[in-house]
């Protein structure tokens, strides 16, 4: 059966070590999730930072995300898990927050969208 971590150099000895959760851990990734708020995203949000990846949890309203974001960490403090907002049904809302994402500097190494907007 094939692998779908993806191995880095320089960790193969802990591969080595065949222990799939430590090396997820390890091999952690900046995750932007759409429909954070509630739902498949919520869940996939949560998922994930518990799993130890940096989680940007987007809902489409900013205190839907940020209700989200503080229960999440409420149940596990330790998460990295930011709260962002915007109507992805807007382009120019959606723009706006692409170019905001980007001069931030971190790059975002996985897109989830789990929203179920549509383009207005
Ligand atoms: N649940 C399933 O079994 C299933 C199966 C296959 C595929 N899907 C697909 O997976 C996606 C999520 O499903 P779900 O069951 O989690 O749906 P859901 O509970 O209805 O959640 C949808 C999410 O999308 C957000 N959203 C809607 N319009 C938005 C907009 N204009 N801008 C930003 N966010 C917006 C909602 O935010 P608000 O809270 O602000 O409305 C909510 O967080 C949908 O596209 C669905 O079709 C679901």
């Amino acid at each position: 059966m094939r692998s779908h971590v993806r191995p880095v150099k320089g960790l193969a000895h802990i591969h080595a070590m065949s222990s799939l959760s430590v090396y997820r851990v390890l091999v952690t990734k900046t995750v932007l999730v759409t429909g954070g708020g509630r739902g498949l995203g919520r869940v996939t949000a949560e998922k994930l930072a518990v799993a130890g990846h940096r989680v940007i949890l987007v809902a489409r309203v900013a205190a839907a995300a940020e209700a989200a974001v503080e229960e999440i960490q409420h149940s596990h403090p330790h998460v990295r898990l930011e709260a962002r907002s915007v109507d992805l049904s807007s382009l120019t809302q959606v723009r706006a927050f692409a170019t905001t994402e980007a001069e931030r500097g971190e790059p975002i190494d996985l897109l989830l969208n789990h929203s179920s907007a549509q383009r207005a």
